[in-house]
Formats: C-alpha cells, structure tokens, sequence
C-alpha cells in the first residue's frame, strides 16, 4: 500500500499536479472559497444574478425632500442627526437604537431645530419596523460593526437607499450581498466616508484631477489612532460583555479592519473601478502586545490569541502599476495620522504630520502659480506664500459651496457636514453619489484579503471585481453636478420643504 502512495506521489510531482499549490478550492471559516493560481491566492467571484445589472452611475428620480430614519445612535449617530437638521429640504423621520434613551435623547436635537418629533423604534429588531415604513427614503446606518449589515439588507429590501457608516461591510459575502441587493433593488448603497471630504483631500484631489502631480504612480494611507480613550465607551451587549464590541471585533479578526479612511481619498485619486483597478495584495502585521493587554485588564483572564496586529501593513497593486500603502494601528501611543500622500510623476502632495506639496518652478508654474522665489527646486516643500495660492487656485468646487456653512456645523472639522451635504444633493437632484456599492466593496474588502494574505504567510491575494467587469468602462472619478438653473430650483423647494417643517415642529413643541 505505502509503496503505491509512494508511486502515485512520485507520479504527481512529476506531473506538477498534486503539489501544495494545486488548484484545490479550500473554503475559510468565513465561508469564502479560494484556491492557489500561479502562487497567488484567488478567490472565488460570484456570478451576477440573471437579470441584474451593473449599477455603475445609478441614478434614483429626484427627491424633493430627503426623509431620514437613523439606526445606531450612539456616541457617532446623534451628531448626525443634528447635521441634518441644517440641511435644507430633508427630515428626520425616525430614530432608532438598541436602547430606546438614546434614540428618545435625540428629540432634543429635534427640539432645539425646532423639527416635529421622530417615531421611535429600539431593541435588537426594532429596525426592522422603521426600515418597513412607507414614509422613509433614506436609511442612515451608524450601529456597531456587526449591525451594519443586517440594517442595511433590511432596508434595501424594503426599498430604501442606505448610507453606512465605516467599514460598511465587514468581509467577503457582506460585499457581494451588497452589491446584489443595490444592483437587484436599484437603490443606493453609500459608504459613509468622510475622509473623502477632508479639505486637504478634496483640493489635493482637484490638483491630482488636473494633472498638476503629473502621473499618481504611488498613494499611502491610514488609520492611526490610539483608541485608549474611546474603548471603555463603546456599546456593550449586557453584563457579560466586558470588552465592548469594538475591541473584541479587533480580538477576533486579523487584517485591516477599518481600511476606508486611509483606502478611500486615494482610491479616488487613483480612479479606481474608472480606469483602473486593484489587482494583488500583500499584508503583514506585527503581533499584538497592546491588544491582548487589553483584553486580560478588562477580563482578568490570560488572552491567549488577538488576532489583529498593533500595527498592520497592506500593500497594493493596481492594474496600471501604481501602488497603494494602507496602515492601521490603533493600539499604540502615537499623535493620529491618515498618512495622505500622493507621490506623482511631476510632484507630491503629503498630509501629515506636516501638510505640504512638493513642485519644481515649471511644474508649479504649469499649474497656473507663478513661484514668487527664485530656484524652486522639489527637495523641499513650497514656501507657504507658493502653497496658500496653489491651495485657492484649486480649491475643490465642493468646499467652495459647502466650506464656511461646514466649519459652523463642524463633525471632525466640517467634513462631516460636507459628506451628508453632498449626500442629500446628489438624491435631491437625481444624480450618481460620489460613492457607489464597487467602492464600498473595494475599500472594505481589504479586512478579509488581508487576513487571508497573512494566514498564509504574507501571500500574494489577489482583487476580485467587484464590478464583474465595468472596472474600466468610466475613465476618471468625477462627482456629479445638476446644472445651475436645476441646481437652484431643488434648493428653492427644499427650502420652502424646511419652512413648513419647522412651521409644524414648533406648533408641536409648543404644545407639549
Ligand atoms: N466616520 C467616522 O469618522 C466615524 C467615527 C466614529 C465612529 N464611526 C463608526 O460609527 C459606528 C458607530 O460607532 P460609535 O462610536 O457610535 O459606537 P457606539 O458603541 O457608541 O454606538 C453603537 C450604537 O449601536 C447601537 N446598536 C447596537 N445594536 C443595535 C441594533 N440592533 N439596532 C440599533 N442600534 C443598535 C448601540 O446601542 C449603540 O448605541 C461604527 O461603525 C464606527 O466605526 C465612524
């Protein structure tokens, strides 16, 4: 017997077949079906669904107003809810949480507006009611991790556009049901990240948009932040639960688990999914120390495996060779950074920790900025007069209308305010979001391909499409404008849709 095992063994090798990177399809703990190609991980793509279709550049009629149910009001959501109380021509329908103080709390932000009431909703289930009413249009998600999903599926297949916070996906299969439930329902599904709309971001995007770094061939991004003062504050699920969700999300999965802040800015100026896509990727962490310290002081119990890194490094390729650097450490003391830099073929723009752009004298005058200094060479930064007027010339359309109202409202700075603005005009006028369900699923998957890349040491793992194809059927990331006249006529509504609101809202609360 051992003789001809030995034989057919023999036979294998000889024949290339039964080495250990054959094509066996294995499947992870997380359901996901990959196999060994030429030394990189691949895994498996879903066919679409017959009578699906892509939606790339998906539109919804236009919305006169933008009524709002809020699910997940804890430390994030309510200050959302106050957000929209600021932007013209929508409501805030309904308000739900797991526990009914925190959603009943946010009337208040309702009062102080002078907003009618929102229908309350709590409980591990009580989304589902608010997702069935009839009188909501969007589904506005800030819930723990674990929760982003089940809302958002249940309010897609009630008919609704979502908008979920970040990661809104939290693996492979929540991707892909995402997807199909947006291309099945034709209905938006947007990832709420607001680093896109940072001001550094947003100009640096119009500069890159307007060639004056030449080719982007490089891009970094990250989320550091030292957690330690948010981890205690986090929702927990009864008695028992003595970490919180977040930290043991972390305990429990390796890979970058909040990739969007850093992935997301980049990925726009790369044009990914419009030109170009992410082809392979390659992760690596460092082990946890800070992480399981955590753990063992909250449960006083030895934690004998933490899964994520303190520190974790995901390396990216793209189809047209550029490549994208994403860090996430949230564990260590160090000061917050989103590492935001673009190296270019003709410049180079960096965000922290010191916010700066790198030109020549040609290059900076080919951009429209005649440098005041003589010699301008790119060793250095500009000199700050060279940089302020580099920073107006390109200051994103974006930020010119939403900038000053944003830093009143503030949310980190204003880029909240900017993100769900640019949110409520892209359905009111009946346009494409600024993202869509392929950004989504690309800046989310990196969690699980990172894991699957670290699990087997450090491979090589390979994108799949989200798009099924279309990765290169738009050419170049662009957000979406309604003309001047269509543009003006909305918010004429949208006004004269507040006005009666707050007319009703302060009739009520005088009544109670
Ligand atoms: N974009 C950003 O800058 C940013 C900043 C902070 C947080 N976030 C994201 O916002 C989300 C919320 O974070 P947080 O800091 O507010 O956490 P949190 O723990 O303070 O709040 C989570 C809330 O979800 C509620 N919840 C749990 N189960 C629920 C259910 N079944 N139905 C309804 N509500 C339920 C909890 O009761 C809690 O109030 C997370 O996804 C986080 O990553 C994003």
């Amino acid at each position: 017997m051992g003789t001809v095992k030995s034989l057919l063994l023999g036979m294998c090798f000889v024949l290339g077949a039964c080495t250990s990177q054959t094509s066996t399809v294995q499947t992870t703990e997380k359901g996901t079906q990959w196999e060994w190609q030429n030394g990189t991980i691949v895994v498996k793509t879903p066919e679409r669904p017959a009578g699906q279709k892509s939606v790339l550049g998906l539109t919804t009629p236009k919305l006169e107003a933008v009524r709002v149910g809020f699910v997940g009001l804890g430390m994030r959501g309510p200050g959302a809810v106050e957000r929209f109380t600021y932007i013209p021509g929508t409501q805030v329908v309904a308000l739900c949480d797991y526990e009914e103080a925190r959603a009943d709390k946010c009337q208040e932000l309702l009062k102080k507006a002078s907003m009618p009431k929102a229908a309350v909703y709590s409980g591990d289930k009580g989304y589902e009611e608010l997702c069935k009413r009839d009188d909501i249009d969007l589904v506005y998600i800030a819930a723990d991790w674990l929760h982003h999903f089940p809302v958002a599926k249940c309010a897609l297949e009630n008919g609704k556009n979502v908008a979920i916070e970040v990661p809104s996906a939290m693996n492979l299969q929540e991707c892909w049901d995402l997807i199909n439930l947006s291309e099945s329902t034709r209905k938006h599904c947007f990832i709420l990240e607001n680093c896109c709309y940072d001001w550094f971001e947003m100009n640096t995007l119009n500069m890159a948009q307007h060639g004056v770094f030449g080719e982007v061939i490089r891009a970094q991004g990250a989320y550091i932040h030292n957690l330690s003062p948010f981890w205690d504050h986090y929702w927990k699920n009864g008695e028992n639960d003595k970490l919180g969700w977040r930290l043991d999300y972390n305990m429990k999965h390796r890979g970058d688990v909040y990739a969007t802040h850093g992935l997301g800015p980049v990925a726009q100026a790369l044009d990914i999914h419009r030109g170009d896509r992410m082809e392979t990727l390659v992760a690596m962490d460092t082990k946890s120390v800070v992480g399981k310290e955590l753990v063992e002081k909250r449960t006083g119990e030895e934690c004998k495996e933490f899964r994520n890194g303190d520190h974790t490094t995901t390396m990216i390729r793209t189809a047209n060779g550029k490549v994208i650097e994403i860090q996430h450490n949230v564990m260590t003391p160090q000061p917050y950074n989103r590492l935001y830099q673009l190296t270019g073929t003709k410049g180079f723009a960096n965000k922290y920790p010191v916010e700066g752009y790198a030109l020549d004298a040609d290059q900076l005058s080919a951009s429209g900025v005649q440098p005041k200094v003589d010699d301008l060479n790119s060793h250095g930064f500009l000199p700050e007069t060279e940089m302020e007027a580099l920073v107006e010339k390109y200051q994103h359309p974006i930020l010119k209308k939403y900038g000053e109202m944003a830093k009143e409202v503030g949310g980190h700075g204003g880029m909240d305010f900017v993100m769900d603005s640019r949110l409520v005009y892209c359905l009111q006028n009946g346009l494409p979001l600024d993202m869509d369900v392929y950004d989504l699923a690309e800046w989310c998957c990196l969690a699980e391909l990172g894991e699957l890349s670290m699990d087997n040491g450090c491979a090589a793992v390979a994108f799949p499409d989200f798009t099924r194809g279309e990765w290169n059927v738009v050419k170049g990331y662009k957000h979406a404008y309604a003309t001047p006249e269509e543009e003006a006529a909305a918010m004429e509504k949208a006004k004269a849709f507040t006005a009666k609101l707050k007319e009703q809202g302060a009739k009520e609360w005088a009544e109670k």
